[in-house]
C-alpha cells in the first residue's frame, strides 16, 4: 500500500482517538490545530504530494479529504456533547430541592410591658384622652416644687430619688431622674389651656432597693383631665371603667383615702380580687381587694400655680405602675422577671 494511504489512514484514526479522549472543550480546539490545522499533520502529509506520480494526486486529494471531513465531524459532535454535558452540570449544580425542612425563623414579639403599657393607652384613647410624654430627666421644680412638694417637705420621702445635679451642690435649679410622672401634668397645664385629657406613659427611677416588687427603673401612666365642672364622680367613673376593661366587665372598684401633696382628696383604688372573686386568698392578701393606683382632685394650689383659676376649673389626676397591673393580670410574682431577658418567661407572651 502507498505510503500516504497509511499515512492518512493513521491521521484519521488517530485523530478519532485524541477527540474521543477529549474532556473540555478548549482542548478540543488544541486537536483540532495539532490535525488539521494550517501547521498541522495533515499539510505536513499533502506537502509530500509533490514526490507522488501526478496520476495518483488526485486519488491523495480525495482521500484526505473524507479524513478531514470525517475528523470535521467527530470534532463537532464532541464539542456539542461537551456542551451540552457542560449545562447539564450547571443546572445540576443551581438545583434547589424543594422537599429539604425550612430554617425556622425566629418570630418578634412586642415585650409584655410594652403590650400593657398599649392596653392601657388604648383604653383611655378610647375615652377621649391624648397620649404625651416627657422627659425623664427633670427639674426638681416639675417633680416636687410645683406638685406642693417643697425642699424639706417631709412627703419628699415617698419618692427617694436619684439626683443629677442636688440643691446641696448649692445649684439654683436642682434637677433629678423624674420619680414619678407626674411633673407631665404641671408640663401640660403650661402649655396648653382647659379642657385637658391626658394620659403620660413612661419611665421612672427611685433611689430604692430592689424586690420582688421594686425596681430602681419602672414605668408609670399618669393621667389628667382638667375642664369645668369636673367632680370626683368623673375620676370614678372613668377609673372604673378603666378597671373593668383591663380586668373583667364584673369587677368592683373601691376608693380609699390617701395621701399625694398634689391632689384634695386623695384616694387609692383597689379592684375586688380577680382570682377569689373577694374572698379573700393569696394574690389580694386575704383581703378580697387588690390596690391598683393612685388618685384625686387636682390641688387648687397646683392649679393656681399654672395659672388655671381654681375657681373655675376642676380637675382629676391618676397615676398607676404598669408592671404591677400585668403581674396581677397573668399572675407574675416577681417584678424583676420583665427586665430578666429569660426568653422562656417572654415567649409566654406569643
Ligand atoms: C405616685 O407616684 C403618684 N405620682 C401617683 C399619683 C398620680 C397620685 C396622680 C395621685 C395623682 P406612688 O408612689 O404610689 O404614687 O406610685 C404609683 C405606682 O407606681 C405604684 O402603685 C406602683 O405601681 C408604681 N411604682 C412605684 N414605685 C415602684 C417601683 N419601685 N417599682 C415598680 N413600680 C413602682
Amino acid at each position: 500500500m502507498e505510503d500516504w494511504r497509511a499515512e492518512l489512514e493513521a491521521l484519521e484514526r488517530e485523530g478519532q482517538a485524541a477527540i474521543a479522549a477529549v474532556a473540555g472543550v478548549p482542548e478540543l480546539e488544541q486537536v483540532r490545530v495539532q490535525f488539521l490545522g494550517r501547521k498541522g499533520r495533515l499539510t505536513a502529509i499533502l506537502r509530500g504530494v509533490a514526490g507522488i506520480p501526478p496520476a495518483e494526486r488526485p486519488a491523495v486529494g480525495a482521500r484526505a479529504n473524507t479524513a478531514k471531513a470525517a475528523l470535521e465531524a467527530a470534532l463537532e459532535a464532541r464539542r456539542a456533547h461537551l456542551e451540552a454535558a457542560a449545562r447539564e452540570a450547571a443546572v445540576a449544580r443551581e438545583r434547589v430541592d424543594v422537599t429539604l425542612p425550612g430554617r425556622p425563623v425566629g418570630g418578634g414579639r412586642l415585650h409584655p410591658l410594652t403590650k400593657i403599657l398599649q392596653e392601657i393607652c388604648a383604653v383611655f384613647v378610647e375615652m377621649g384622652f391624648q397620649v404625651v410624654e416627657g422627659p425623664e430627666v427633670e427639674w426638681d421644680y416639675y417633680n416636687f416644687e410645683a406638685l406642693n412638694i417643697p425642699e424639706h417637705h417631709p412627703a419628699r420621702d415617698m419618692w427617694d430619688t436619684f439626683w443629677v445635679n442636688p440643691a446641696s451642690a448649692g445649684t439654683e435649679r436642682p434637677m433629678l431622674l423624674r420619680t414619678h410622672t407626674s411633673p407631665m401634668q404641671i408640663r401640660v397645664m403650661e402649655a396648653t389651656r382647659p379642657p385637658v385629657r391626658v394620659i403620660v406613659p413612661g419611665k421612672c427611677y427611685r433611689y430604692e432597693a430592689v424586690d420582688a416588687s421594686h425596681e430602681s427603673q419602672f414605668h408609670q401612666v399618669e393621667g389628667l383631665a382638667v375642664d369645668t365642672g369636673i367632680t370626683f364622680a368623673h375620676l370614678k367613673g372613668t377609673l372604673q371603667r378603666f378597671a373593668r376593661r383591663v380586668f373583667g366587665e364584673e369587677r368592683r372598684v373601691r376608693f380609699r383615702c390617701d395621701y399625694f401633696p398634689f391632689v384634695e382628696p386623695g384616694v387609692d383604688m383597689s379592684i375586688d380580687c380577680f382570682v377569689c372573686q373577694g374572698a379573700g386568698c393569696r394574690l389580694c392578701k386575704g383581703t378580697g381587694w387588690i390596690e391598683i393606683l393612685g388618685a384625686g382632685m387636682v390641688h387648687p394650689d397646683v392649679l393656681a400655680r399654672v395659672g388655671y383659676d381654681p375657681s373655675v376649673y376642676t380637675g382629676f389626676a391618676f397615676g398607676m405602675g404598669p408592671a404591677r397591673i400585668a403581674m396581677l393580670k397573668h399572675g407574675i410574682e416577681d417584678i424583676r422577671l420583665f427586665h430578666g431577658n429569660d426568653p422562656r418567661f417572654l415567649r409566654q407572651f406569643a
